[in-house]
């Protein structure tokens, strides 16, 4: 699907990995919807791309309200004519072990908000957005079925994290969460094939994002270490990269990619 002249959802946008995506699907003239928590960095991404602007729209938007996504979906539909998929960068770290020091156990809640936001928000937009594509394209011919035309009517991007994979002590709500990120992949795509519209998912490894520089100079530096090559933490648009090539490759459905300069936690 060629990114120009479509329009995208991009939850976590106003940061990080997400706002690296808004600019890249701007940069190649795609129409972007930034739905984040945080107003004050996601208006001002918003006027920072400028000239771009009748292509940007922030909407306060909490992926886990099904009102506030639904609004965002709405927003891109009045604004933009319709949506052609999501890119799904909110995300949080929950850090608590099982046990405390005093061999106490873990908070309940917190755990429960990791899964929240992680795995109930990205399918809370994914059922969304799906929904808005699949009546998009139900209206405009029904008579064939989308898969049966190769359409790649829609494109959904989640954005799991290594840590499914290579969970470290204290990452438990993080780590369950991310894995559930990747459980959705193939039942999602499988499920939306017959509309034309495919489900992927990146895994990154350790990315210099606002979300890494809460960890100490220290524990950076271990990491970017840990990296085989490039030894060095990954850059936000290496990450955008790999979307807008997703959005590019339509035969790329139903998995998941780990971008992550070969680290493996350990
Ligand atoms: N940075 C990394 O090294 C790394 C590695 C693996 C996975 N990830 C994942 O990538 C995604 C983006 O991470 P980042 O490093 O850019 O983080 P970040 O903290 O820079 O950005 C996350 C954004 O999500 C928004 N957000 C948080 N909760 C939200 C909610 N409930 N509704 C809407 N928006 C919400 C925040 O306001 C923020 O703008 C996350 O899902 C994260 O788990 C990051």
């Amino acid at each position: 699907m060629q990114i120009e002249q479509h329009s995208f959802l991009v939850t976590g946008g106003a940061s990080g990995l997400g706002e690296s995506v808004v600019r890249a699907i701007v940069a190649q003239g795609g129409k972007v919807v930034i739905a984040d928590l945080n107003e004050s960095t996601g208006q001002a991404l918003v006027d920072e791309l400028g000239d771009n602007v009748r292509f940007v729209r922030f909407v306060r938007c909490d992926v886990t309200s099904g009102d506030e996504v639904q609004a965002a979906v709405e927003l891109a539909e009045k604004e933009f004519g319709g949506l052609q998929g999501s890119i799904n960068c909110a995300g949080i770290a929950v850090v608590q072990k099982l046990l405390d020091r005093e061999n106490n156990p873990a908070d309940l809640e917190a755990f429960s908000r990791g899964v929240n936001i992680n795995l109930v928000g990205s399918f809370n937009v994914a059922r969304l957005v799906a929904a808005s594509i699949a009546k998009r394209v139900a209206n405009i011919d029904n008579t064939e079925s989308a898969n049966e035309k190769n359409a790649d009517n829609g494109i959904i991007i989640n954005t799991a994290s290594i840590a499914a994979f290579d969970g470290q002590v204290g990452q438990a709500s993080y780590s369950s969460s991310k894995a559930g990120v990747v459980g959705l992949t193939l039942p999602l795509a499988r499920e939306l094939a017959r509309h034309g519209i495919r489900v992927m998912t990146i895994a990154p490894g350790v990315f210099a994002t606002p979300m890494m520089q809460t960890i100490p100079e220290k524990a950076r530096e271990q990491l970017e270490a840990g990296v085989p090559y490039p030894k060095r933490l990954g850059n936000p648009n290496e990450f955008a990269k790999l979307v807008t090539h997703i959005i590019d490759n339509a035969y790329l459905n139903g998995e998941v990619i780990r971008l992550d300069g070969a680290i493996r936690m350990v």
